[in-house]
């Protein structure tokens, strides 16, 4: 019996339901492109805003007892200079998601647009990011701005709006809600925790920020508890991020809701066969389980 890894988000077709997470590898066409081809069901790129944005000084990231913890600060070109390297992805055989970022519901639809227009094949909002001022994880903890963000993109492009989410509120489930309700197409659920490291010697903290986001499998936990709670939430696909790092964990995730995987620190500790390493895992999984469909297996653990 054939064994189908196909999912969909939105609109948006995969072959099989590994992502490249934003943040990581995503600022060079050709660096997608390697990530496509080692196995990525899709690509998401790093963080995109209206302006250039040098991002924060060193040391910007920090390996930790269970994963990293980064605060870069948001740098990018600025949507405007990224067009070249979007056009290097336009043969590739996964889609294209652009991460953008704003500091206002105008400058959102402006960046949203302008990825639409190089090629884009869906924006992920990220409304999420936990330490830069205005932007990030204070819009995605208002429900109100979060609303009118969601709703004004949407209004702006054809494409999926996809919305990532901070797990740094009180009851995200809430916020999942509001987002499905502004027009958001699936929701990926989570960004970093805020965290911070401090260093014994100097009692400095490390990251030139002072505070940063958390990744790994130190927070897989908390992801697989919000992809679980926002499955039952929302009509929408949501996609499961947070210390993917095996196969294993990829099967949880589906089973908890999850359409489709975003995987980061584990590209950065594994390199890149984490992806078809995962993929063959899952398929593996399906078949000795009698599945014959991944749609099968979304949200399995919530008859229990
Ligand atoms: O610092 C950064 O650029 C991180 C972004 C994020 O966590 O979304």
């Amino acid at each position: 019996m054939e064994t189908s890894l196909a999912t969909q988000i939105g609109d948006l077709k995969l072959a099989n339901p590994t992502m490249l997470a934003a943040g990581i590898l995503g600022y060079t066409g050709l660096s997608m492109k390697t990530v496509i081809d080692a196995g990525a069901g899709a690509v998401v790129t790093k963080t995109m805003g209206l302006e250039p944005r040098k991002g924060y000084l060193n040391p910007t990231v920090v390996q930790t007892d269970c994963g990293l913890l980064n605060a870069m600060g948001l740098p990018n070109p600025g949507i405007h200079h990224f067009k070249s390297e979007m056009g290097k992805l336009k043969k590739t055989k996964a889609p294209t998601i652009v991460s953008i970022y704003g500091f206002s519901a105008n400058e959102y639809a402006q960046v949203a647009r302008k990825a639409q227009t190089i090629g884009a094949d869906a924006v992920e909002l990220n409304v999420s990011c936990p330490h830069v001022e205005k932007a990030g994880a204070q819009i995605g903890s208002d429900p109100q701005l979060l609303s009118e963000i969601v709703e004004v993109v949407a209004d702006n492009v054809t494409i999926p709006v996809i919305v990532k989410l901070t797990p740094n509120v009180t009851n995200i489930t809430e916020i999942a809600k509001v987002s499905q309700n502004a027009g958001a197409d699936a929701i990926t659920a989570i960004n970093t925790l805020k965290a911070m490291a401090i260093d014994t010697e100097t009692g400095r903290p490390i990251l030139a920020n002072k505070f940063g986001g958390l990744s790994g499998p130190a927070i897989k936990p908390i992801a697989l508890r919000c992809v679980y709670d926002i499955y039952n939430a929302v009509d929408i696909p949501v996609i499961g991020c947070g210390g993917i790092s095996n196969w294993q964990d990829a099967v949880q995730f589906i089973q908890a809701g999850a359409s489709a995987l975003q995987i980061g620190t584990a590209v950065a500790f594994q390199g890149l066969d984490v992806f078809s390493k995962i993929t063959k895992g899952v398929e593996k999984y399906l078949k000795s389980k009698g599945f014959s469909n991944i749609k099968e297996l979304v949200g399995y653990a919530h008859q229990f």
